[in-house]
């Protein structure tokens, strides 16, 4: 495992889950300079809400259908958009986004939350990063369902 996910490890072992989330988007936001925006959207009963961030604010609610972040909701699946001007229904909470990266926290099967980055540059992500983001929703669930985090 790399000092990156070992780091999201100790972070996750928390456990509060707003607490270990807050922490959690801050190592994702240093992680890498490139980004505008890291942090999490919530799944309630009627749309994603607004999570711990680092960032702009952002907008609270997202239909379970809309933009990036409802794609991976809806597809229970990373999603990487390499050009957001591209990318139909795309909601730009921060006009800076140029490309975007979410991934799905799911447990049993169900989705919880999203892990969601924006970066001011074209095509910044890539396989590894999605490969990695992966690894760390994986470490985040591990957590959820160890500590029964009530979110
Ligand atoms: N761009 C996202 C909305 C969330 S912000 O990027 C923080 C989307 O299209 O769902």
């Amino acid at each position: 495992m790399n000092t990156f996910l070992e780091q999201i490890e100790l972070l996750a072992d928390e456990k509060d889950g707003i607490a270990a989330l807050s922490n959690i988007s801050a190592a994702l936001k240093l992680h890498d300079s490139e980004l505008n925006w890291a942090g999490f959207y919530i799944v309630r009963n009627d749309d994603l809400v607004l999570g711990p961030f680092q960032g702009k604010p952002a907008c609270t609610h997202i239909p379970f259908a809309n933009g990036v972040c409802g794609r991976c909701f809806s597809e229970k699946k990373a999603v990487l958009v390499e050009d957001v001007s591209q990318f139909r229904g795309h909601i730009a909470c921060d006009s800076a986004s140029r490309s975007e990266l979410c991934v799905p926290v799911v447990i049993s099967g169900r989705v919880y939350a999203l892990i969601d980055l924006d970066s001011d540059q074209v095509s910044h992500f890539h396989e590894e990063d999605k490969k990695e983001m992966l690894q760390a929703a994986e470490i985040i669930s591990t957590a959820w369902q160890h500590y029964s985090w009530n979110i």
